[in-house]
């Protein structure tokens, strides 16, 4: 993992002394409410329904043990006992009183940790594959790439005010884990037909009210143009996006309204000018690759035989290793999911009591580091297979080893009106319900892969209109309703829900998330067409049929 130098330490700790002082001005009236407003976003602080609310970067979604127990003191000793993982691999509190945020933020320095950009304006964390790494699938780890990117972006002169934030996603893998797609920069490791391997980067992705799949603006770019390629391309954004209109300002829009071509065109011309002076040289790339070597894996872990006899003799046990988790590429190894979707909590949340038992989790078994999942969820991403067994146990008394990672009840869901002063509609009771609906772990299971999504307005927090199931909160003259798509992807498959039907109340959602799922069991031409791929073969009429004749 990546350590501060002395320079990113600099920044976050004089990050620290400056908002303290902006703080203390405020409370004593010596700022504005408005001047305040863009101080305190900067640092990852939002107003909401009850308090104010921290958003914490999760670089690339990889914390150490440390930074975990430092989240479970904070969740403990300035917020209500939790904390909750984003889909964009941050952290967020929902309760910190203002006056004591910058003590937060020391606390968080002191281990490599910060909000800086984490909402306003500008280049927000980078996001990346949970399993990157580990998994079989990879051409080569993104994460040095993402934290060069990291590097770049932090307090980039240039860049603080653009039109609107900006969002990268970077994965190395053949199978899309980070919806790169629905980025304002998707960048994939690829390799060339001379075996080389660069990036093929995707522009104008994104979710919210106009989801739009990014296209492809270059098939392959040489590794050591990466930051000039993304400086020529955010130059142009910052140049050409709009500043008139909000809703009409990101990338994407751009990209729409001039079309790819032009994008292309001025992107490229620009790059000429300063691809020469921003190169990455072969040892930067080398020294970054460095900080992420693989740990000290042993080589005869596949030897053990006791998980195979645990796994042949205990259902529970061989249940969760089917679902939660994943192939690691080192033999005797394997990646576990922490699933933060028990039935009784919101998805997401995590308690201070969980936080700590899982850093302890990650240092005894897994090299002390925790990922986090664009679903919201963890990963220990380097477990022997001889420790799964005891490692299962120990999640199970933490309610962290619900066996649905990709089910139907391993849903994504936002704040919704619980929290978020956008909201049109909550979102957190939803999910509830349809917990609730769906309280048969072998039901589940029988489903298959099934991504539902829950936002409580469009700017779509929660993805919604890319879940197989999307939920969207609307408003209708004060009363919540929830319209439906079917169909979406932020996977290879990229794809947009298609529209059930009108909107549905909130008596009958999880009632119609019911049915959806009974006519997929009905009309699936065997157990191994999934969902998605039923959606598609039948298009939505017999799910609106069903639903709309019995709702
Ligand atoms: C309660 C505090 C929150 C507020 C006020 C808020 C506000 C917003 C707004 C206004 C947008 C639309 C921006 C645009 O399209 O330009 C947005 C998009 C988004 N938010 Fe939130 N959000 C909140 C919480 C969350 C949470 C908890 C998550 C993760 C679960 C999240 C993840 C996202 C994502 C992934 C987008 C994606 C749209 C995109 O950029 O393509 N937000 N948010
Ligand atoms: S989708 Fe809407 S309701 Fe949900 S967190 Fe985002 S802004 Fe708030």
């Amino acid at each position: 993992m990546y350590q501060y130098n002395y320079k990113d330490q600099a920044i976050v700790d004089q990050r620290v002394i400056q908002f303290r002082d902006q703080t203390t001005r405020y409370l004593n009236g010596e700022i504005a409410e408005d001047k305040y407003r863009a101080l305190r976003l900067m640092n990852g602080v939002y107003v909401q329904t009850h308090a104010p609310l921290l958003r914490i970067a999760g670089p690339y979604g990889l914390l150490s043990s440390k930074q975990v127990r430092k989240l479970a003191s904070i969740a403990r000793d300035y917020d209500k006992g939790f904390c909750h993982f984003t889909t964009r691999q941050n952290i967020q509190f929902n309760w910190p009183a203002l006056e004591r945020v910058p003590d937060i933020l020391e606390e968080l320095a002191s281990v490599q940790m910060h909000a800086i950009q984490t909402s306003g304006n500008c280049l927000r964390n980078t996001t990346s594959d949970q399993l990157a790494g580990v998994c079989k699938d990879e051409i080569e780890d993104p994460r040095p790439y993402c934290e060069i990117i990291r590097q770049w972006t932090i307090l980039h002169p240039e860049f603080a005010y653009l039109p609107r934030k900006f969002k990268i996603a970077v994965s190395g893998a053949e199978q899309d884990r980070a919806a790169t797609q629905f980025h304002d920069i998707g960048l994939h490791l690829v390799k060339n037909d001379q075996g080389e391997v660069g990036f093929k980067v995707f522009v104008g992705g994104g979710l919210g009210r106009t989801p739009i799949i990014g296209q492809v603006i270059r098939p392959f770019l040489e590794k050591k143009h990466l930051l000039s390629y993304l400086e020529a391309i955010v130059r142009i954004y910052n140049l050409y996006g709009r500043r008139d209109n909000k809703y009409r300002a990101r990338i994407k829009i751009l990209v729409r309204e001039a079309g790819l071509a032009e994008v292309t065109q001025k992107v490229e011309a620009e790059w000429e000018i300063i691809k020469d002076k921003l190169q990455l040289s072969a040892t930067d790339i080398s020294d970054m690759r460095a900080q992420f070597n693989p740990p000290a894996y042993q080589t005869d872990a596949s030897q053990d035989t006791s998980y195979a006899e645990k796994l042949a003799s205990d259902s529970d046990f061989a249940t969760w290793i089917k679902h939660n988790t994943a192939e690691h590429k080192v033999d005797g190894y394997v990646a576990a999911y922490i699933s933060l979707k028990a039935p009784d909590s919101p998805p997401g949340d995590c308690s201070d009591t969980q936080l700590d038992a899982i850093a302890d989790l990650a240092d005894q078994y897994s090299f002390g580091l925790v990922r986090v999942t664009h679903r919201q969820n963890l990963v220990l991403a380097d477990i022997k297979q001889a420790d799964l067994f005891e490692l299962w146990q120990k999640l199970s008394a933490l309610a962290l080893a619900t066996p649905n990672i990709n089910k139907a009840t391993d849903m994504i869901c936002c704040p919704g009106l619980d929290y978020c002063a956008l909201a049109n509609a909550g979102s957190i009771g939803v999910a509830k319900e349809i917990n609730e609906q769906l309280d048969s772990l072998d039901y589940i299971h029988d489903l298959g892969e099934v991504k539902i999504n829950i936002s409580g307005c469009m700017n779509g927090c929660a993805h919604q209109s890319v879940g197989h199931i999307g939920i969207l909160g609307v408003d209708k003259k004060g009363v919540e309703w929830y319209q439906i798509t079917l169909g979406g992807s932020s996977e290879n498959d990229a794809a947009i829900g298609s529209r059930l039907g009108p909107a549905v109340s909130k008596e009958d959602i999880s009632g119609v998330v019911k049915t959806i799922l009974e006519v997929y069991v009905d009309q699936r031409n065997n157990e191994d067409e999934t969902f998605l791929a039923a959606v598609r073969r039948l298009g939505v009429s017999p799910f609106k049929e069903k639903v709309y004749a019995t709702h």
